[in-house]
Parts: C-alpha cells; structure tokens; sequence
C-alpha cells in the first residue's frame, strides 16, 4: 500500500518498497542525499509525524538514541503510514525545491577506452537526455546479482546524451572485474538511474564565484571535470586549482583536456600528482600527497570553495586541509569513494 511523505508542504507518493528518497527525487523534489547507502547521513530526517520502518539503516549512521529521537534516513527507511518529515542537516533548506528527477535509464553501450592502468572510460548512449547537475552520478545495475554500483558524470549539464564514466579496476570487484574489465561490449543495453548526490554548484543565481580549490584522488576527477567545466562558463575568469592525486604516471588520464584548459585560462591552475612515483623528466607532476601539496601552496583559503572526491582517506584528509586553511565548512563539497565495488 502506498503512503504519502511530506516535505516543507510538498506530498509525493510513496511505494511499498520505496525508500522516502527515492520517492522524492523521483518526483522531483530536492531532499539532500548524498551516498543513498546508508553510510553517509546526509539525508537524515525528522520524521515529524507518521511511522517509518528503519530497514537497513547502520546503527553506526543513525544510533539507537537517534531513532528514539525521531530521526530516520531517507535513503533507508519506508513509510509504515502517511509521514511528514523535515531534513535535520545544514542542506535541509533546500528540501522539496523542484530538482532534475531521479529516473531509470535506458542506456547502450557506445564506447569503452582504456585510458590509463586498470581504468577505462565507458561511454553510454541514452534513449532520452538526462537532466542533472555536473558533478552528479549515475547507478548501475550488476548484471545477474542485481548489485547497484555508483559512478560520477564527467559530463557538463549540456551534454546529455551520451553518459561518460571513468571506472577503476578494483580486484575482485563485481562490477568492474567480473563486468566492467571483462564482458562489457559496445552494444550491451545497461541497467542504470540517475541523476543522484549533492555534488554540484549552486544555480547560477546563487553563485558568489570565489576561488575554487578541487582534489581528486583516481577516477573522482570524474566530477571535477564537470564541475570545472561549468564554473568556467559562468565565470571564465574564476580562480581554480585543481590537484589529481594518483599512484604512478601510468595511472594519469585527460592530461590533453587538463592542460587545455590551464592553456586558455590563464587563471586554472592544474597540478597532477604521484603519491608513489618520482615525476618522469620534463613533466610538470609532483609527488606527495595532493592534500599536502594544497597546505603547502595556499596560505588561507577563507573564502573559497573545496571539493573532494576519492577514497574516504583522501576525503577526510582534504576536509582537514580545508579547515586548517579557514575554509567555511558550508563551502566543503564531498563525494566519497564506496569501499566495496
Ligand atoms: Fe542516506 Fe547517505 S545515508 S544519502
């Protein structure tokens, strides 16, 4: 039987089996949302009136107390009856604003390119554009175990047809081992809905333009790219440096794209950086650890943005960096790698 949830005066219907969420997002009403595993809390609620059914929420991101509380997370929980909630986080204003809506994808196959070591770039053709903010990412649907994996867009807004993802090869993994690096063909139709997460640039509207700073470990340049690519259109004369924080040379990809973009903007600033290598003769890499490099560059970093995607070390690190540097915490913008893929 299916449930209505309210959030600040907006009602959507709410399935059986259908997280409050995805319920929302689907219709198109903004409710902050992160991870959509349960290990982020981003989308904590209060549930304000009704009974909601926990499910799989880890009492290590919502706690006994909190329950008792009456908080609940979206991204988990099920209505047992008509429900209103209220977001509990700094995001929470936003909540039930008009938003791209969530939606399954009807996706192929177009391309797949080994661009670096042990990381390919996937190219998926849609059958209808998909409207999302840069920096968002897509599901996907495991073949057979019906497991769900997440991928960031490198794409800007506009480019809405054709989906590109930048996969890393993780050991063993289901999805990239078993399918993604071994049996994914051009051709294949892919199960996959989008667009999720809460990494992107305000509206334009909204936008002070102050200088960015952006950490990528791997593939979480993926949506740096996007999110580069957009400020830069509102605002071409933006300060924006940007560190890609990788292994060994071999692991660096989108160099042409990067160095392009520093050569026709006098005002980006592009440090790629090997954490276990020496950088190759004539090349203008540096080793460490982006994280330190950014502490050793920037003085104060009050008043600008921060944006972090990779593993959680890398993510909790850059947070670190950030606030050492005066950085607002309203201004931290995170996705973090999910260990298990
Ligand atoms: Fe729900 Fe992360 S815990 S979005």
């Amino acid at each position: 039987m299916a449930f209505t949830a309210t959030v600040s005066g907006r009602r959507v219907a709410c399935g059986p089996d259908q997280s409050v969420l995805d319920a929302f997002l689907r219709a198109g009403a903004w409710m902050p949302n992160s991870c959509n595993q349960g290990t982020c809390g981003t989308c904590k609620v209060r549930v304000l009136s009704g009974e909601v059914d926990h499910r799989d929420s880890p009492l290590g991101t919502l706690t006994e107390d909190e329950r008792a509380a009456g908080l609940a997370l979206a991204c988990q929980a099920r209505l047992r009856s008509d429900a209103e909630v209220a977001p509990s986080g700094p995001g929470g204003g936003s909540a039930g604003r008009r938003t791209h809506p969530l939606r399954d994808l009807d996706a192929v196959v177009v391309d797949i390119e080994d661009m670096a070591r042990d990381t390919r770039r996937v190219r998926l053709d849609l059958a209808e554009p998909l409207a999302f903010h840069a920096g968002q990412y897509v599901e996907l649907t495991v073949p057979g175990s019906g497991a769900r994996r997440q991928y960031s867009l490198a794409n800007v807004a506009d480019d809405d047809q054709v989906l590109e993802l930048h996969v890393r090869l993780v050991p063993g993994g289901a999805a990239t081992e078993r399918w993604i690096f071994d049996g994914l063909a051009v051709g294949d139709r892919v199960r996959a809905a989008g667009p999720l997460g809460d990494f992107f640039l305000d509206p334009e509207d909204d936008d002070g333009g102050e200088p960015m700073v952006l950490i990528g470990g791997g593939t979480g340049l993926a949506p740096l790219l996007g999110v580069v690519r957009t400020a830069l259109a509102r605002r071409p004369g933006r300060e924006i440096l940007l560190y890609h924080g990788v292994r060994g040379a071999a692991d660096l990809y989108d160099l042409d794209l990067l160095t392009r973009l520093s050569e026709t903007h006098p005002n980006v600033n592009v440090v790629p950086v090997l954490s276990h290598e020496s950088p190759p003769d004539g090349t203008f890499y540096r080793t460490g650890l982006p994280t330190d490099l950014f502490l050793d560059d920037v003085g104060s970093a009050r008043g600008w943005s921060g944006w972090l995607c990779g593993p959680p070390g890398m993510v909790e690190a850059g947070v670190r960096a950030f606030k050492r540097r005066r950085m607002a915490p309203r201004l931290i913008h995170r996705e973090t790698f999910t260990p298990a893929h």
